[in-house]
This record gives C-alpha cells, sequence and structure tokens, in this order.
C-alpha cells in the first residue's frame, strides 16, 4: 500500500526544510509543486512559462494544470512505495484531486503535517533564504547559514535568492495563502488526518517532533 504525506504550511513554514529530512528517513521522495514549476521554469518548457507568470507575482498557478502535473509525477516509478508531498494541495479542488489520485494510485494520504508558524516570523524567513542551485537545498543567512557564504554545504553549487522572496511578494504569498490554503487546516483536522507541529522551533526540535508525532500513523 502507497503511503502519502503532506506537508502544510504558509510559505516559509519550513515544509521545504523538513520535507528534506523526513523523505530520507522515510524513503519516499520529496515532491514539491514549487520545485516542480521551477525545474519547468529553467527548462523553458510551456508549463515553467505559464507556471512563472503566476509564481513572479505570488499567486497560484491554475489547478488544473497543476493537479495534472502532481498526477504525473506519483505516477513515476521512484514513487511506487507513496511520497512525501510539499506545497500541493493547496486548494479544496487540490485536495479533492490528491484523495482521488491516492486511491487509483493504490493508497492513501496518512497524515497532514500543519506547521503552524506565526505571520511575524515568516517574513524574516523568506527574506534572509538561500537556495542551491542544483538541488534546492535550503539556508538561511543568520538561522542556517552555509560553512562558505554562497556555496551549497552538500553539493558546492551557488546559491541564489529565489526571486519571489522579495518583501512584496512573500506579503502577496502570504495573503494567498490565507485566502486559499488556510482552510485545508479545518478540511483534514475534520478528516482526522492533522498532525498539527509548532514550527517556530528550531529546525532539529521541529524534526523530533514531526517524528514523534509521525510514529504511531505510520506503523
Ligand atoms: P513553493 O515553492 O511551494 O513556496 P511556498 O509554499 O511559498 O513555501 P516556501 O518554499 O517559500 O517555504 P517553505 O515552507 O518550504 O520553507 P523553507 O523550508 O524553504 O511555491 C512557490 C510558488 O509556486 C507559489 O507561490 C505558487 O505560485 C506556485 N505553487 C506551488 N505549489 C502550488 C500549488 N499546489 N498550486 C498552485 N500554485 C503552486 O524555509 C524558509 C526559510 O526559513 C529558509 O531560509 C530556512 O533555512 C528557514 N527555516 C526553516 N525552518 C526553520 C526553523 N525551524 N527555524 C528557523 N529558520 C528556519
Ligand atoms: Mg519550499
Amino acid at each position: 500500500m502507497r503511503t502519502y504525506l503532506v506537508l502544510l504550511g504558509p510559505p516559509g513554514a519550513g515544509k521545504g526544510t523538513q520535507a528534506a529530512l523526513l523523505s530520507q528517513r522515510l524513503g519516499v521522495p520529496h515532491v514539491s509543486s514549487g520545485d516542480l514549476f521551477r525545474d519547468h521554469i529553467r527548462g523553458k518548457t510551456d508549463l515553467g512559462k505559464l507556471a512563472d507568470g503566476y509564481i513572479s507575482c505570488g499567486q497560484l498557478v491554475p489547478d488544473e494544470v497543476t493537479i495534472a502535473m502532481i498526477r504525473e509525477r506519483l505516477s513515476r516509478t521512484d514513487a511506487q512505495g507513496g511520497a512525501l508531498l510539499d506545497g500541493f494541495p493547496r486548494t479544496p479542488a487540490q485536495a479533492e484531486a490528491l484523495g482521488r489520485l491516492t486511491q487509483e494510485l493504490g493508497g492513501d494520504v496518512r497524515a497532514v503535517v500543519y506547521l503552524r508558524v506565526p505571520e511575524s516570523v515568516l517574513v524574516g524567513r523568506l527574506t534572509g533564504r538561500w537556495t542551491c542551485r542544483a538541488q534546492g537545498h535550503v539556508y538561511h543567512e543568520r538561522n542556517h547559514p552555509p560553512k562558505t557564504a554562497g556555496v551549497c554545504d552538500l553539493d558546492g553549487s551557488e546559491l541564489i535568492q529565489r526571486d519571489d522572496d522579495k518583501e512584496e511578494t512573500v506579503l502577496r504569498r502570504l495573503g494567498v495563502y490565507r485566502a486559499q490554503t488556510e482552510l485545508l487546516i479545518e478540511h483534514y483536522r475534520g478528516a482526522g488526518l492533522l498532525v498539527e507541529i509548532d514550527g517556530s522551533q528550531p529546525e532539529a526540535e521541529v524534526t523530533a517532533s514531526m517524528m514523534a508525532a509521525l510514529k504511531g500513523r505510520l506503523e
């Protein structure tokens, strides 16, 4: 039976940071809708060109193309055991599609980890973020600096800042999250799937809290 886990939370909550660790420990691939869109943008595909217009101004990419992209990703052979989803679903239509898709693939959503972080902390996290060009490893100029400025500790590639991490775009992304995504918290709480974690703790403590909370659900 395939196991799917979802990481839910506002921009800057630490989804990407925690997903990298969690996917290694669980042995399922990390599937980030944002990273998939950024791969398409770099590859200058038709989907990349479409997505770029939305991402650069902090809006959501339309459901239909987002769902099709995730469907294709979850059907690949490395996701035969399931996947850890980061940034998907983000709307009620995407949540409904994920329920259908996981059933079709012979699995289910085992838990939805909600990383709760106060909004006052998020802007500083995003405007101070540096990401590695090669594989998207995540750093922060104060909270998690690389050993050598501008260079990824893990693969030596250049660290860059995301275009949508400018303060103005970050504020727009937070507004979009409140308007379109936040309601999924109650949806998944009602379904008995929500695992709520204090995401404002240091990284290692967030990981430990998540692992402890997920233990019973993943057996
Ligand atoms: P996406 O790439 O998913 O961005 P996001 O959801 O806005 O989230 P972020 O990646 O900005 O934050 P994160 O939670 O991963 O935090 P991170 O670990 O990096 O989406 C980008 C865009 O793509 C969207 O705006 C939209 O346009 C489009 N899109 C994506 N999915 C879509 C969908 N499903 N539907 C439609 N459109 C979609 O951490 C942030 C910083 O904080 C880092 O610097 C990190 O080092 C630091 N940090 C992390 N944890 C801690 C900690 N515990 N303490 C201190 N600092 C920490
Ligand atoms: Mg991310």
